[in-house]
């Protein structure tokens, strides 16, 4: 049933309306084991839930909602390989690329003798390049979630990385990032990956015909040992004369493909157990999701809290604040997985929706956040959910230096929730402002893996309430095809039927 004709929702709305004036501190101040109670542990992660915007009633409204909606079902469906991406006619098996080795999961054998024959080969060749000190330049060209889940994930595990190499991110067609990486290279000691599901993507193909270009000129030879695809599209990259490649399933989304082949520069950076450690980390959590009861399974707390505040607290946006310097990218790696997944406008059966769905997502590390934006964060007229991310063991010795960043999470948590009162208006903190606190002990390959596929799997859970398809993303084609249009009316000077401001636009450019 649609989320917004279950009697859950009617009655979260009622609940919604006599909640305006809930106060977090007074929520603490009623209940002592606020804290307890809405803390949980799950593989890797602890999350404090406490300080958000919710009471037993809302937590049990929400919950029938998920009971209501057929969350389980769904989940279920999933796990089992079923095509639940209908508009594209595909499963959706991220999670099979994290099964341990020799599990395959019932009705999936074959697909999984598949996945296990990739991964060894894959692999394989990292620790090849891994040991290979005639490359000391890995490039990966890719954009999207051909790019942000190794780009995300190499930076955060940097401290686990093989010495002697460097590992650069090209994504954007823009050239002034393939030229400054280029410039840094000699093509005998430099691997190229190309990685695109699609091996159609523009910025990528243009950015992968360019790089063999430069490797050509520079006298380089043996296209085979300095480059190769990873993609759904073999054959495709056979013509463009790459003939090593790692392949991966359509099964397998874009911004879902960290755990595929497109992990290999990960791999490369950490090896073939570090690899298969962030493997086991995402499995754990798949389990968790799959096994634990809604009212304790913490993908499940979170998507349903997304959608308390989306639609009945009308927050339009999440900050993420990851309060560890190397996960810097997190918040361009959640962009994409929600917004992608979850920015859509119609339901499964294509019919609009009159609620809202993905929030945007946006944040940088803290503590630099404090300095910049969390001003608003803190006295805006906006209430933004902030999601707090910290690591309790650092990997430096600068011991003194963990504890004040430590000791700033914590803080502006507090802060948000216990504001200040004060009679001059501009030294006022209202408080009452809602966060979540994650916490993982040590920011290692497992619990990366298992932090990962928690935010997975509460969009999930956000998209399936809302009854959209988390898993295709049309919304990025139009601007795919107008700029081929524009392309060509660049070079031809063509403006022909097109509106008076893109017409003064090409001009001006031309
Ligand atoms: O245009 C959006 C998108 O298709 C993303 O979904 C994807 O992650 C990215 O482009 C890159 O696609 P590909 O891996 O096929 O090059």
């Amino acid at each position: 049933m649609r989320c917004d004709h279950t009697p859950a929702w009617q009655a979260l709305q009622a609940h919604a309306a006599s909640f305006r004036d809930f106060d977090l501190r007074e929520a603490f101040a009623a209940d002592p084991a606020r804290a307890t109670r809405l803390s949980q542990s799950a593989p890797h992660v602890f999350a404090d839930l406490s300080k958000n915007h919710t009471d037993s009633a809302t937590e049990a409204l929400l919950l029938a909602l998920a009971e209501q909606i057929g969350l389980a079902a769904h989940r279920d469906a999933m796990f089992r390989g079923e095509a639940i991406n209908a508009t594209e006619g595909r499963a959706v098996m991220h999670w099979l690329l994290r099964q341990p080795p020799g599990a395959a999961p019932a009705g999936l054998a074959e697909t999984f003798a598949q996945v296990e024959a990739t991964r060894g080969a894959m692999l394989a060749y990292a620790e090849q390049v891994r040991a290979d000190a005639g490359i000391t330049d890995v490039v990966n060209i890719g954009i999207g979630g051909s790019d942000l889940g190794p780009q995300m994930a190499a930076l955060a595990l940097q401290d686990f990385a093989v010495p002697g190499k460097r590992f650069h991110f090209v994504s954007n067609v823009d050239g002034h990032e393939l030229a400054a990486v280029l410039q840094q290279l000699r093509p005998e000691r430099t691997l190229f990956l190309i990685a695109s599901k699609t091996f159609t993507t523009i910025e990528t193909m243009t950015n992968a015909r360019s790089a063999l270009a430069w490797f050509r000129a520079q006298g380089g030879t043996e296209v085979a040992r300095h480059f190769a695809a990873l993609t759904t599209q073999v054959s495709a990259a056979a013509e463009l004369g790459i003939t090593t490649t790692f392949g991966f399933w359509d099964w397998v989304g874009g911004r879902y493909s960290l755990w595929s082949s497109i992990g290999l520069p990960l791999a490369i950076a950490i090896g073939a157990q570090g690899f298969m450690d962030l493997l086991a980390g995402a499995h754990a959590m798949d389990r968790h999701f799959q096994s634990a009861p809604l009212a304790a399974n913490l993908p499940v707390r979170l998507g349903l809290l997304d959608v308390w505040y989306r639609n009945f607290r009308h927050c339009s946006s999440r900050s993420i604040a990851p309060y560890h310097s190397a996960l810097r990218r997190l918040p361009a790696y959640l962009q994409q997985l929600e917004m992608e997944s979850n920015g859509k406008r119609v339901d499964r059966q294509g019919q609009a929706l009159s609620y809202g769905t993905s929030p945007v997502l946006w944040g940088e590390p803290g503590t630099n956040g404090q300095h910049a934006y969390f001003q608003m964060l803190h006295q805006g007229t906006e209430v933004v959910p902030v999601e707090f991310i910290a690591v309790r063991q650092p990997t430096h010795r600068l011991a003194h230096h963990h504890e004040l960043l430590m000791a700033n999470a914590i803080a502006q948590a507090q802060a948000l929730m216990l504001g200040k009162a004060h009679a001059g208006g501009h030294q006022h903190f209202p408080g009452n402002r809602p966060s979540t606190f994650l916490l993982l002990e040590a920011l290692t390959p497992a619990s990366l893996g298992a932090l990962i596929a928690l935010q997975e799997h509460r969009v999930f859970v956000s998209g399936a309430v809302w009854g959209i398809n988390s898993f295709d993303q049309w919304g990025v084609e139009l601007g795919k095809v107008l700029a081929r249009d524009i392309h060509a009316r660049l070079a031809s000077g063509e403006t022909g039927g097109l509106d008076a401001s893109t017409a003064a636009l090409l001009q001006r450019v031309r």
